[in-house]
């Protein structure tokens, strides 16, 4: 009795299904279509490599890579989404990169309102001088677990180093965890994982994760039971007499002193056993003729 009910029913969704599968694939490939006619008609000169512009006395290059944003997050945007200043052709003139950068940027909050709300907050918008595409790209925006994209764990470093180069990098790549992460490390920090990625802020200001008292609980993230002391210190330092680095700086000076003496020494000592247990052997040699 059961099944006689159920089995019309069953023919019922599938016949639903099937209906409007046909209905939803012709219209999804028209607004395929419709994207790529409107970008088409961009590319017939955005594509060529050689077309820039001179802006403050420096070239521009205008040229967009058609096979790598279509393979971007974004390959099923028009340009126009964010680039809607350039939406007539020809375009109206604009003054500076600066400004191109500006509008587009303004675009991500389109779609991305909370990211671009946290941004706003962080130490990189209020220098002016780091926007969206700085750490993202504009065109070929990959998903961070892609291995290709600039913010996939194991690229972060090149990604944060190509402005915060120095001291900086190296304490980073002599560390536990960078190292660990250059070898493909799923689980050490990378500088995201103590600094956050949108809501950077400096060490100076307290709502940071890396204020003095935020610290702990940085690392807390991962080293569930740290040992005492185990935050204390500064994270970023190189080997010099100088500066942050200076009190393990002369500890690893005094230990490896103190290892090249006592090396020295022991060798002395054996020397001498070995020259003591000579001089032994030859007198019991003498003795016995
Ligand atoms: C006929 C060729 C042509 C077409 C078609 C064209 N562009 Fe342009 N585009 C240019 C040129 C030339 C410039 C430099 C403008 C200037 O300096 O006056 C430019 C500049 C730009 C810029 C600003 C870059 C900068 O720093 O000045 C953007 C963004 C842009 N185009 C996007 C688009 C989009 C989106 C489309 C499609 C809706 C498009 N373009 C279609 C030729 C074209
Ligand atoms: C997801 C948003 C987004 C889409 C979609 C997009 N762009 Fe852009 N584009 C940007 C941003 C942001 C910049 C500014 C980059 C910068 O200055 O850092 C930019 C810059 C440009 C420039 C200036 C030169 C450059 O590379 O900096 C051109 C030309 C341009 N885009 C053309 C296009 C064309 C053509 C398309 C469609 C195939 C397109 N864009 C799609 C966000 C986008
Ligand atoms: C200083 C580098 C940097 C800047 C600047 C930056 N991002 Fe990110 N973004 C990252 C990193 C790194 C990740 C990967 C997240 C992670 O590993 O925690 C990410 C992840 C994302 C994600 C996916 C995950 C999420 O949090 O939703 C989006 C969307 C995103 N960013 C958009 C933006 C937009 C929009 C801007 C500009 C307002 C921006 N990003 C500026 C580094 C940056
Ligand atoms: C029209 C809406 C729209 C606009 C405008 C837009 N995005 Fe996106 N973005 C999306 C969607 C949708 C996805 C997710 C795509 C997917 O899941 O395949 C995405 C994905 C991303 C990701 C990857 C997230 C991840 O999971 O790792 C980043 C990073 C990102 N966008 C940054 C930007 C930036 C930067 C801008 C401005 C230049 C921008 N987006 C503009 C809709 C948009
Ligand atoms: C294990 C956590 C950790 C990791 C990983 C990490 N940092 Fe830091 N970072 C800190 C702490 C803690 C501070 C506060 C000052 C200090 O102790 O050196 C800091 C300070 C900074 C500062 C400010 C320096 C100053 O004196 O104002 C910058 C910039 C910075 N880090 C960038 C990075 C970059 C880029 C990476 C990746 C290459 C990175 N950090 C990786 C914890 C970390
Ligand atoms: C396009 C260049 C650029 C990139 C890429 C970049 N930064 Fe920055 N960063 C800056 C600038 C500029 C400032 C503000 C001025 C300063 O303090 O050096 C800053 C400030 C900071 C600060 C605060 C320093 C302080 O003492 O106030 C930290 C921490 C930091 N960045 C970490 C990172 C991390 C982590 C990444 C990668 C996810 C990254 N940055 C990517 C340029 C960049
Ligand atoms: C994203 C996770 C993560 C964060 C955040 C993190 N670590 Fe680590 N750390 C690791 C992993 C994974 C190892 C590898 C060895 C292990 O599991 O103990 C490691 C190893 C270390 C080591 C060397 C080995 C050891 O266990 O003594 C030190 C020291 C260390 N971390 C200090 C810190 C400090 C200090 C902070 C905060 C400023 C911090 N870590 C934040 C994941 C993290």
């Amino acid at each position: 009795m059961q099944e006689s009910t159920y089995t019309p029913r069953l023919w019922l969704v599938l016949i639903i299904s099937l209906v409007g599968l046909l209905l939803v694939i012709p219209t999804a490939w028209a607004q395929t279509n419709a994207v790529a006619d409107a970008n088409e008609k961009c590319m017939l000169c955005h594509e060529n490599p050689n077309l820039q512009v001179e802006r403050n006395g420096e070239k521009v290059s205008l040229a967009v890579d058609a096979d790598k944003f279509k393979s971007s997050v974004h390959g099923m945007n028009t340009c126009t989404t964010c680039h809607a200043q350039q939406a007539k052709i020809p375009h109206d003139p604009v003054a500076t990169k600066a400004e191109v950068t500006r509008h587009a940027s303004e675009s991500c909050s389109l779609c991305h309102t909370a990211v671009v709300e946290r941004f706003k907050l962080s130490e990189h918008a209020k220098s002016g001088q780091v926007t969206c595409t700085s750490c993202h790209t504009a065109h070929e925006i990959k998903k961070s677990d892609d291995p290709q994209a600039n913010t996939f764990r194991g690229n972060i470093e090149a990604t944060c180093t190509s402005c915060h180069d120095g001291e900086i990098k190296e304490s980073y790549q002599e560390s536990f965890h960078g190292k660990a992460v250059s070898l493909g490390s799923t689980k050490a920090a990378t500088c995201v994982s103590c600094h956050g990625a949108h809501d950077i802020l400096g060490p100076d200001n307290p709502e940071s994760m890396v204020a003095k008292a935020n610290i702990p609980q940085t690392c807390a993230q991962c080293h569930n039971q740290p040992k005492e002391n185990f935050a204390v210190g500064a994270e970023h330092f190189v080997l010099k007499p100088q500066g942050s680095g200076a009190p393990m700086y002369f500890t690893f000076k005094f230990f490896t002193w103190l290892t090249i003496i006592t090396m020295t020494l022991l060798i002395i000592h054996i020397e001498l056993e070995l020259y003591r247990k000579y001089k032994l052997a030859r007198r019991a040699d003498n003795g016995s003729h």
